[in-house]
């Protein structure tokens, strides 16, 4: 059975009437979203916001109606999935561009779970280029401060044009690897003027769902338990 669609939907468990939900971005949080939409028609009562205008899309096609992020004082739990996760639950995202909104969902949420395969765990970070999300107006500086800390940037480009991101940013993806020091890294990141935000999410995940092979794998946070 297919492994994100089994962590993805596991997710949907701890849902409660009532709550407000953050809705990630990617593949496996899509069986989230469709999943969620199912319970929703069965009678459960939620309210949901979303981290990205695809998952705006969405969720808006499976009937679960969005609310603005800014009308909102808290989000009880956001499901969102991960490029990768180590052993303390640190995780690398923003593969598919969303990091920034998955970010700000993410600072204002009660309870965080990710919904991830089982290749997605690693013992260290950095294998998955490290998005780095960055203003247009500085990208060129920003692009020259990591090539000069050696952090080996790669501005992302679709069809030759820049990628730009929901909150109309460039990103730069870091080839880096391993991260030995994602708390050093992440500061020297943000030190750079020009930088909006990492990929690097550092002691958020309360809960990781690993789906492996038809089964689900429940890792829990030491630290934020
Ligand atoms: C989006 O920007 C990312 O952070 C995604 O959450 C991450 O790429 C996981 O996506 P998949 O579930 O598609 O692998």
């Amino acid at each position: 059975m297919n492994s994100k669609k089994i962590a993805g939907e596991k997710a949907v468990e701890f849902i409660k009437d009532g709550m407000i939900i953050g809705l990630g971005t990617g593949s496996t949080v899509y069986y989230t979203i469709n999943k969620l939409a199912e319970k929703v028609r069965e009678g459960l009562s939620i309210k949901a916001v979303s981290t990205s205008s695809s998952t705006t899309k969405l969720a808006t096609q499976f009937g679960i109606e969005i609310i603005p992020f800014d009308e909102v004082d808290y989000i009880d739990l956001t499901i969102d999935g991960a490029d990768e996760v180590d052993n303390n639950l640190n995780g690398i995202k923003g593969g598919g561009g969303a990091l920034l909104y998955e970010k700000l969902v993410a600072s204002s949420s009660k309870k965080i779970i990710w919904v991830v395969d089982k290749s997605k765990m690693v013992s260290t970070l950095g294998k998955f280029p490290l998005p780095i999300e960055v203003i247009p107006f500085a990208h060129h500086q920003v692009f020259n401060k990591l090539k000069s800390l050696n952090l080996n940037p790669v501005l992302r480009k679709i069809d030759h044009s820049c990628y730009i991101t929901d909150g109309e940013h460039y990103i730069i993806d870091l080839s880096l690897e391993k991260i030995e020091y994602p708390y050093e890294l992440d500061n020297t990141l943000r030190s750079i003027p020009g930088v909006v935000e990492t990929g690097l999410f550092l002691n958020m995940a309360d809960m990781v769902i690993v789906g492996n092979e038809g089964k689900v794998e429940i890792v829990n946070s030491k630290s934020r338990l």
